[in-house]
């Protein structure tokens, strides 16, 4: 099996999949996103009104399905019923919005050994009982891979935290200057890594090191910008280009 060098300085992460050639948060995507070996595996989940964890970025399946509706207003065995992928490319066009359970089993399937990013998306809704439903799924079995949390919302991921204390728990940040203010309370407490978007993040660099966290930018897609993340030698980039950006690692770290 192909395997990840977690050992690099920056972690390759890729975005809803590998983005770039692929239906976003489809099996597909996490396939390619192996296949290229990136290290990490960025995925949305959300709950259907069956209480199923759903990966889709969207609250609603209209962007990237044949569809329409809000995934908490339709049931999980209606939600597959659509076709996730011909938005896309009619080469796609089996490919339907999974289940985490399933994607957990491609991943397990094709022993990915690097990191599953599970982002928690209670930005616009609560999602009453998410975190729940999470931690028991995530706890059932030993995974080859390595899973950690974020979330733009700061009482899903207290939520999390204590349901599962030993997993690190990511805050995602549009603005790491604001994050600056309240780094009192937000650094200080559970948070063991901050995810920003990454135009202040590589703007501001110092602000990367006066914390001891890592920092995973988002989303970083332009080949300068990969540049100089990784001669910023950050923790972490989550790119729609898992490929490419691998490979300009390779000559700046390795
Ligand atoms: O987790 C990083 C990034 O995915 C956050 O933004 O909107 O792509 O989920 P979004
Ligand atoms: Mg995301």
């Amino acid at each position: 099996a192909l395997k990840p060098n977690l050992n690099s300085k920056t972690l390759v992460f890729a975005h809803r999949g590998s983005k770039s050639n692929n239906p976003e948060n489809t099996l597909a995507a996490f396939r390619e996103a192996i296949r290229v070996q990136s290290d990490g595996i960025e995925l949305d989940v959300h709950l259907s009104l069956d209480n199923e964890l759903i990966i889709i970025h969207d609250e609603k399946i209209d962007r990237t399905t044949n569809g329409k509706g809000l995934v908490r207003k339709m049931t999980s065995a209606n939600i597959q019923k659509f076709d996730a992928g011909s938005w896309y490319h009619p080469n796609f066009a089996d490919e339907k919005i999974p289940r985490l359970s399933e994607v957990l089993k491609l991943l397990t399937d094709l022993s990915f050994s690097g990191y599953l990013n599970i982002e928690i998306k209670t930005d616009k809704f609560n999602y009453p009982g998410i975190e729940k439903k999470l931690s028991e799924l995530m706890t059932e079995s030993k995974w080859p891979f390595i899973y950690i949390y974020s979330s733009f919302n700061l009482q899903s991921l207290k939520r999390i935290h204590e349901l599962e204390p030993k997993i690190e728990i990511n805050y995602l940040t549009k603005n790491i200057l604001h994050l600056k203010k309240r780094q009192e309370g937000i650094l200080t407490d559970f948070i063991t890594g901050i995810h920003p978007r990454r135009n202040y993040a590589l703007k501001h660099p110092l602000l990367l090191k006066a914390s001891n966290r890592p920092f995973r930018l988002w989303t970083v897609n332009q080949e300068s910008e990969m540049r100089k993340a990784f001669q910023q030698n950050v923790a972490g980039i989550i790119t729609d280009y898992p490929e490419q950006a691998l490979k300009i690692r390779q000559q700046i770290q390795e």
